[in-house]
């Protein structure tokens, strides 16, 4: 039902529970969004080093992203505005980057052949929050603004 029509382009969008609505967020200043002070240079290297080669060197994603490959999986979808990596909270991120697409799909409970690594043997939690620092850091407020909604109410608070 609902899941054939969300999994074809973001499995994680199954616990997407919000209507878009909520995403109209005010423009707040930047730094309102970094836990503490952002390494988005470190960030940067790390995304150069170990995601652009799937994500794309400006975050672009893989060519026709949206379509399945023949093996079940899908392409690595953008991690720029065009993309649904903002449609989601910090610990949900941090999560399918620390074990990985299947892990947390299958702990999910979604049927999805995954083909995002886990890092969770290679970078730490300070190199994963740098990662997403930098990726955060390429977005527009107003889609700053959406994804930190997003993580307030995944997270349960007002
Ligand atoms: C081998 C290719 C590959 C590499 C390398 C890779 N990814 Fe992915 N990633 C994917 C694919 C494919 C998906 C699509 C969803 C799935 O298959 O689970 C994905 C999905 C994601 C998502 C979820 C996006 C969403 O909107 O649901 C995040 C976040 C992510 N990757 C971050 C990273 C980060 C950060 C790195 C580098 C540390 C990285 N990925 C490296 C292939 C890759």
């Amino acid at each position: 039902m609902m899941h054939h029509l969300h999994r074809k382009t973001c499995p994680l969008r199954l616990t997407a529970l919000l209507p878009s609505a909520t995403v109209m967020m005010l423009a707040l200043p930047a730094q309102a969004f970094f836990h503490g002070a952002p390494d988005i240079e470190s960030g940067r290297a790390i995304y150069e080093a170990r995601c652009a080669s799937c994500h794309g060197a400006n975050l672009e994603g893989q060519p026709n992203w949206q379509s399945g490959n023949e093996d079940g999986t899908y392409p690595a979808p953008p991690h720029n505005e065009t993309g649904h990596t903002w449609h989601h909270g910090d610990e949900m991120l941090t999560d399918y980057i620390r074990r990985g697409g299947q892990a947390v799909l299958d702990s999910m409970g979604v049927a999805f052949s995954s083909g995002m690594p886990g890092f969770g043997d290679e970078l730490t939690e300070n190199d994963i929050e740098a990662v997403l620092d930098y990726i955060r850091s390429t977005w527009p407020d107003r889609i700053r603004a959406a994804q930190a909604e997003r993580g307030r109410l995944e997270r349960g608070a007002p």
